[in-house]
């Protein structure tokens, strides 16, 4: 089993200390190749906000840098942590900007096979960091969340028995999926969203060509699985209503 942990953190502080825990946990539990791309040493420059992934295509992207390999190092994972300190009540700016150069693959999911952790280390607002977190590597299978209170200071030791609890757990929810890897059957949200972009796409041949592509070819979801059709149809109803109303303010072509 392969993991690979992105740390958001501009130093090794809190989140790397957490994140080996859960390394430690892991190989207790199967032999896993552990690897940490610390996004203070690669080289992912900043987006420059051109739009061309999400227009046009990922490999459009004018950035020169260690983008393409971070994903090839992603898409061969089986399970992938993304770790963050809560930074005024969000992300880490290296996280963002991770967020940010990923974000074709919410138009565009592709990481079907990696199931997810998401670790937000901090003192307050780390649901919010989380949910930011959540919205990084379209279509992975988020399977557990942490939410450690963090602060410089040290943390009392039943705190601290607490958090090794709740590392345990998740660690083992995270072998658990890697284990019994089969795509995930759609919730309610996930067909909206891919309801809402393939309809948008469908009306976008010229300013979302990349989408338009994509999506030409499927038709009940990202990949072939059983769609719930009661589900499927109110889906559809929220898409059709969500998509009016950017009509009213987007020219689609
Ligand atoms: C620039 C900056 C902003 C921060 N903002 C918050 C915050 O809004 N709320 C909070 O509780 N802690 C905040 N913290 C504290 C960190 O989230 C906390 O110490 C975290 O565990 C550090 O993780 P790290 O050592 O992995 O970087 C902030 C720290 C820094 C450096």
């Amino acid at each position: 089993m392969k993991v690979i942990a992105i740390m958001g953190s501009p130093h090794k502080g809190k989140g790397f200390e957490i994140v080996q825990k859960i390394e430690v946990e892991l190989s207790r539990l199967a032999e896993v190749e552990f690897s940490y791309i610390f996004l203070k040493d690669v080289n992912l420059k900043l987006c420059q906000g051109c739009f061309a992934c999400i227009g046009k295509g990922e490999q459009l992207c004018p950035l020169k840098d260690d983008k393409n390999s971070i994903e090839a190092e992603i898409l061969s994972a089986d399970g992938v942590i993304l770790s963050t300190p809560g930074y005024a009540m969000n992300v880490s700016a290296l996280m963002k900007n991770f967020i940010d150069r990923f974000a074709h693959s919410l138009h565009r999911p592709k990481f079907f096979n990696q199931s997810l952790m998401l670790v937000a280390n901090g003192g307050s607002g780390l649901s919010k960091v989380n949910s930011s977190l959540g919205m990084t590597l379209g279509g992975s299978n988020k399977v557990c969340e942490l939410k450690i209170t963090a602060t410089p200071w040290d943390a009392t030791e039943d705190y601290e028995q607490r958090v090794q609890k709740d590392i345990e757990k998740a660690a083992g929810r995270l072998y658990h999926s890697m284990q019994n890897k089969k795509l995930a059957s759609p919730s309610l949200g996930n067909l909206i969203w891919f309801r809402i972009f393939k309809k948008m796409a469908s009306l976008s041949e010229q300013n979302l060509p990349a989408d338009y592509e994509y999506y030409r070819t499927k038709t009940d979801y990202f990949y072939p699985t059983r769609v719930n059709p009661i589900k499927n149809g109110v889906a559809g109803i929220i898409a059709n209503i969500g998509v009016a109303t950017m009509k009213k303010q987007v020219k689609f072509k």
